[in-house]
């Protein structure tokens, strides 16, 4: 299975990843965990440029930036994963394009889709779990931490990024949409209730 995992900034969902990871493992299941952006050394230096290199980026050059790094990805970790028969969770994936360069950042949907479905040699995920969290809840749970680019983006950014994840998820029955704001063990539970149904 190939599930992905997205949502706003401070929705949980890394500690959620490896969660997921273990009850798979515990199922007898072999599980690849990988991070989008980042995952490969390409990756990796990638996503150190776009959200702390200090540098200009405009619109267009930030959604190819987050693209290259995922290519890379799916070229390198999760094609070859998939086909060992492996599972693969990432910490997000295709979706966050299309929500934070595209609902927020303005940018065409269909553009980024298109380009999207290069990028991943049109691998998509089996289920992508979108863990939704309010704005303000966003805000006090990344509070104390050293902000990235995108974290510096600002409340009608963050918030166009909700929205986007709602509206999207709407649209593609792939996504499924699950409450963070309750305490992370029934977050847990909500997730395997989810995979499980898709478990073969
Ligand atoms: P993430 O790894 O989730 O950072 P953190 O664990 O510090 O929250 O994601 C990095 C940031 O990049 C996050 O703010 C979301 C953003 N992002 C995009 O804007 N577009 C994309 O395509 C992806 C994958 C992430």
């Amino acid at each position: 299975m190939f599930i992905t995992i997205d949502g706003g900034d401070g929705c949980g969902k890394t500690t959620q990843q490896h969660r997921l990871c273990d009850w798979l493992q515990s199922l007898g299941r072999e599980v690849v965990l990988c991070r989008d952006p980042g995952g490969t050394e390409l990756g990796d230096k990638v996503r150190d440029i776009v959200l702390n290199g200090g540098v200009e980026i405009c619109n267009v050059a930030e959604m190819l930036l987050f693209m290259a790094s995922r290519t890379q990805l799916v070229d390198e970790v999760i094609r070859p994963s998939i086909e060992a028969g492996k599972d693969v969770i990432s910490d997000r994936f295709l979706i966050s394009n299309i929500v934070y360069q595209g609902y927020a950042g303005g940018m065409s949907i269909d553009a980024i889709e298109f380009i999207g479905n290069i990028a991943t040699f049109g691998i998509m995920p089996d289920v992508g779990i979108i863990l939704d969290v309010p704005y303000d809840v966003s805000v006090k749970r990344i509070r104390n931490r050293a902000k990235d680019r995108m974290e510096c983006k600002g409340e009608e950014y963050h918030k166009q990024v909700r929205n986007g994840f709602l509206e999207y998820a709407k649209k593609n029955p792939f996504y499924v949409v699950i409450d963070a704001v309750v305490p992370f063990e029934e977050v847990e539970l909500e997730i395997r209730k989810t995979i499980r149904k898709f478990l073969v």
